[in-house]
């Protein structure tokens, strides 16, 4: 973070005492010498959450989320590095440096266009809802899907009125020029360079950030014209793939369940019966980035998409992205109605609480609809129908889980748990794409469970942190390559760095030089206390423990690799 000077990071981090910001938003209680409570990045019961003042961090157990009160605050009002800095050097009155590099100066820019564009497009919602209020037709539509005044005011619902240039006028009367107008995706141009509306007589329905600011449209026609709906292009502010519709409600009802439905429709049928925990695409398939934005607020997404075959596929799609985001997911299916919206309307909230009630996790959701694909009674279709399962049973990572869906399979089967285990380890090896994920999630499994190995690395970091003589007296067992390629080797060569040069290390400057997943490693570590009685030992215990779990790795990769010449080197080397 060239852009903003190193004392100036430093002073707003110190000033912005990280008990008091966090109290702001957390309810914090004491605990020894820090403070405890309810982790507002991830959804849990009891806390995990701690706050150290002396350390100026924090650092969640359960999600592993980390930082100092520069980082909290970026993460709790979803601001970029620098826009974090400046509100909070202006609440801790530090004067931030004029804008003298370009790069600093471009980055406000960017910032200002951004909440340039969220203006007009506030100022283009309330004309849209305005225009409502004046047309039978739109009135009309809405009423037909039984969408009152009152539900319109709640979503800022509207309507583009049918014409060329409603809302550019609007806009430019406004002040608002054509540049930004166009950078907003309210007009388009044709090839004779003149600009016209983007909606144009279809309902508006406008898209909301997590901190509510407009970032776009979706407009329906109200008839039975194509396309049905039409989207804000990707721009500055909207990206179809990284935001939710109606997430920003959805968020606020702190329920551990969302409901993942397909259209702008359903999310607003389903609060009108009660469930305002409903959130939509985008008018595309779900991606992992909206995995991980649910991720943050909920428990489990329960997926309720149309009970077509488009949305049956489109249900198989969402369970993979989830799994692969280790999101807990479940799938709800409405027989009867096309979507959550008919269905609601059609068979009442007591047969979609019942359908709620009844979800099945997705996994036993694709075993029983996949069931109902194959004869399982001819012997080629029992093994179709297995193989068509094994992709997904490949993504369940937690062995107890995976028994029980390998059983069930087994009974509906009558094949052998045994050979629908050797049927997984088969296919591990012969689909060296799907192998490899695997794979990848165990090993991401193992960093949140961490080996004795990584431990023993953090324990020795934190020991150099808390104490710079225990890092000179050990200076010269404590090599680079003991620390690996990760968090750990990172945060080690940015101490040795500044140790070797007789500096001090400043937790502030460091965590701005780190990238987010990292910082997430170092307020972990500057979570363990070492105020221990013996920290010379415990450093020399640390120090052994990591280099006797990378001996045994390598002999393990040796032996994995099936090489006896290796081995037998190896051996010869040891002696
Ligand atoms: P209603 O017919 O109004 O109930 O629409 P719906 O929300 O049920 O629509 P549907 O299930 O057909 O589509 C679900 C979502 O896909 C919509 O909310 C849109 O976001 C998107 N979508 C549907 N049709 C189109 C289209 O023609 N173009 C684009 N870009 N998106 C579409
Ligand atoms: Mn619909």
């Amino acid at each position: 973070m060239p852009l903003i000077p190193d004392h100036i990071i430093q002073e707003v981090a110190e000033k912005n005492d990280i008990y008091e910001l966090v109290s702001q938003y957390v309810s914090l209680k004491r605990t020894g010498s820090s403070y405890i409570g309810l982790c507002p990045f991830h959804n849990e019961k009891t806390p995990s959450f701690s706050v150290s003042p002396q350390k100026g961090i924090f650092h969640c157990f359960g999600c592993g989320e980390g930082g100092n009160s520069i980082g909290f605050y970026m993460k709790i009002e979803n601001l970029s590095f620098y826009e974090a800095v400046k509100r909070m050097a202006e609440k801790a009155n530090v004067e931030l440096p004029k804008a003298d590099s370009f790069d600093y100066h471009k980055s406000d820019q960017r910032r200002k266009e951004r909440e340039l564009i969220y203006e007009i497009n506030q100022a283009a919602a309330d004309k849209f809802y305005e225009n409502l209020k004046n047309s039978k037709d739109a009135i009309a539509y809405f009423k037909g899907r039984e969408i009152d005044g009152a539900w319109a005011k709640r979503y800022l619902l509207g309507y583009a009125r049918d014409g060329w240039d409603d809302m550019f006028t609007h806009l430019k009367n406004k002040g608002y020029t054509e540049s930004d107008i166009l950078k907003a995706g309210l007009i388009v141009g044709n090839d004779s360079g003149k600009f016209y509306d983007r909606f144009r007589h279809r309902v508006m329905f406008p898209i909301f950030d997590e901190r509510d600011n407009i970032i776009g449209f979706g407009g329906r026609v109200l008839n039975d014209d194509k396309p049905k709906y039409l989207n804000s292009p990707e721009g500055p502010v909207f990206s179809k793939g990284k935001n939710l519709f109606a997430l920003n409600i959805a968020k606020r009802t702190r329920s551990d369940t969302v409901i993942l439905v397909e259209g702008y429709m359903d999310v607003i049928a389903l609060a009108m019966h009660g469930y305002t925990n409903a959130v939509a695409t985008l008018g595309t398939a779900i991606t992992p980035d909206q995995a991980k934005m649910l991720k943050k607020y909920f428990k489990e997404v329960v997926i309720c998409y149309d009970s077509d075959g488009a949305g049956r596929t489109a249900t198989e799609k969402a369970i993979t992205i989830m799994r692969n985001a280790e999101v807990k997911a479940s799938v709800m299916y409405l027989s009867g109605g096309k979507d959550p919206d008919e269905y609601i309307k059609k068979m009442g909230k007591d047969s979609f609480n019942t359908a709620l009630k009844g979800r099945k996790t997705d996994i036993t959701y694709l075993i029983e609809y996949f069931r109902e694909k194959f004869d399982i009674n001819i012997d080629g279709e029992k093994v179709a129908y297995i193989e068509s399962l094994i992709p997904y049973l490949l993504l369940v990572t937690n062995p107890v889980e995976l028994d029980v869906y390998v059983n069930k399979l087994s009974s509906i089967t009558a094949v052998s748990p045994q050979a629908l285990y050797s049927q997984l380890g088969i296919k591990k090896v012969s689909t060296p794409a799907r192998a490899e994920k695997t794979a990848e999630i165990k090993r991401s499994q193992a960093d949140t469970g961490r080996t004795k190995l990584d431990k023993a690395r953090e324990g020795v970091i934190a020991l150099i942190l808390s104490d710079i003589n225990l890092y000179a007296a050990n200076k010269t067992a404590l090599t680079e390559d003991m620390f690996g390629d990760g968090a750990a080797g990172e945060i080690f060569k940015y101490i040795k760095t500044l140790y070797d040069e007789g500096k001090r290390v400043d937790v502030n400057l460091m965590m701005a030089s780190l990238s987010e997943e990292h910082i997430k490693t170092l307020s972990r570590i500057l979570s363990i206390d070492t105020h221990i009685s013996d920290e010379g030992k415990a450093m020399k215990d640390f120090i052994r423990i990591v280099n006797e779990e990378m001996r045994v790795a390598k002999i393990f990769d040796v032996l994995n690799s099936g090489s006896v010449e290796k081995l037998n080197e190896m051996i010869k080397k040891n002696n």
